[in-house]
């Protein structure tokens, strides 16, 4: 934007005139250029403030002649409007950005918002649970913290008993012990109520274990009594059965193995048939890895009610008759899920959990 000077104007107009140009140009640039509103205010004390070097050119047009003055006047006046609009302009065009940065911006992608899933051992007890109360059992609870007459003495495991050795687990300076097994809540159920009695239960049970693949020193179970006037193993054989299908699937069959636990009379293991190989212990020629080729799994133990079980709740003895079951349920989801590995279920490490359920 070049200024046109008159012939008849002397040289230091010209130089003068030249100056404002330049000014202009400068701070034109400078405006631009500004990065926020701090160096904006600066650029503006110093191209358009009273002590700017366009004030003092304006302030000494008087001293000038009158050929001289216009030349001056409207050289300087259209540079300082030129300089204002640019501090305007850049003022607001700093103001909308630093809103902007504050506030939400709709055209961003949405963050996706972190959605937990339940862990494959809850997804698996509320499985089990949901079978079994769908079968007619309520849902009973019992501390994990509990003594030895619940955890033991109650259930025919007087002190001396070698079947303690298999239970060793963690004791408190009170006495007090953390259960090895859901079996305790049997006995507090018991306790409470007279039969006829259908509950299962589950929760965190302990075991002075060596920790490895298969084993935990915390782990879960659920137990399942049924408590009434002729009540019978083959009772116990078909809620199993039923139980053992809806978990593992129509075609599953299951196996009782004689087998001793002090509470239950008799007693025994239940197997389920394999689900991997259908029961036939091998797969395309090669063994089942998961049945070890045997087409059985081994899920827990079961049995019926111990007379002395009863006479310790103050149960008539000779009037009713029970079965009760209980098992691990890392088993199962272990099986179920196909994991490999039992430490697993308490690591923290989300993709684990990730690769299960909705
Ligand atoms: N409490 C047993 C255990 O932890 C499992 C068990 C066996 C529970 C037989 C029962 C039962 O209710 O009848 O090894």
């Amino acid at each position: 934007m070049g200024i046109n000077v008159p012939a008849f104007v002397a040289a230091e107009i010209e130089i003068m005139v030249r100056e404002i140009d330049d000014l202009r140009q400068e701070a034109i640039a400078a405006i631009g250029a500004a990065a926020d509103l701090k160096s904006l205010e600066e650029l503006r004390v110093h191209f358009a403030g009273r002590r700017s070097r366009l004030r003092e050119i304006l302030s000494s047009i008087g001293k000038l002649s009158a050929e001289e003055r216009p030349i001056i006047g409207s050289a300087a006046g259209k540079a300082q409007r030129v300089i204002d609009n640019a501090l305007e302009q850049r003022q607001a065009a700093l103001e909308a950005l630093s809103e902007s940065s504050d506030s939400f911006d709709i055209t961003l992608p949405g963050r996706r918002p972190h959605i937990g899933r339940k862990h494959p051992l809850t997804a698996m007890t509320d499985e089990l649970v949901d079978v079994l109360r769908s079968m007619g059992f309520s849902v009973a609870d019992g501390p994990e913290v509990d003594d030895e007459f619940h955890n033991f003495d109650a259930l025919n495991t007087p002190a001396d008993h070698p079947a303690r050795d298999e239970h060793d687990t963690f004791y408190l300076d009170d006495g007090n012990l953390l259960r090895t097994h859901t079996s305790t809540v049997q006995i507090r159920v018991m306790q409470q109520q007279p039969p006829p009695i259908r509950v299962i239960s589950q929760g965190r049970c302990y075991r002075k274990e060596t920790v490895d693949a298969t084993h935990h020193m915390v782990f879960h179970q659920i137990e399942g009594l049924y408590v009434d006037e002729g009540v019978s193993l083959a009772e116990l054989k078909g809620t199993l059965t039923t139980l053992g299908r809806r978990i593992m699937g129509d075609r599953t069959e299951i196996r009782f193995r004689p087998h001793f636990f002090p509470f239950t009379e008799p007693s025994v293991e239940f197997d389920f048939s394999c689900t991997i190989c259908a029961g036939e212990g091998q797969i395309q020629g090669s063994r089942c890895r998961v049945c070890k080729g045997t087409g059985w799994i081994e899920i827990g133990g079961a049995g019926m009610v111990d007379p002395n079980v009863f006479r310790a709740v103050d149960y008539d003895a000779e009037k009713y008759t029970g079965f009760a079951f209980g098992f691990g349920i890392e088993r199962v989801a272990m099986i179920r899920y196909g994991i490999d590995d039992i430490r697993l279920f308490l690591d923290s490490d989300l993709r684990f959990t990730r690769q299960f359920g909705g």
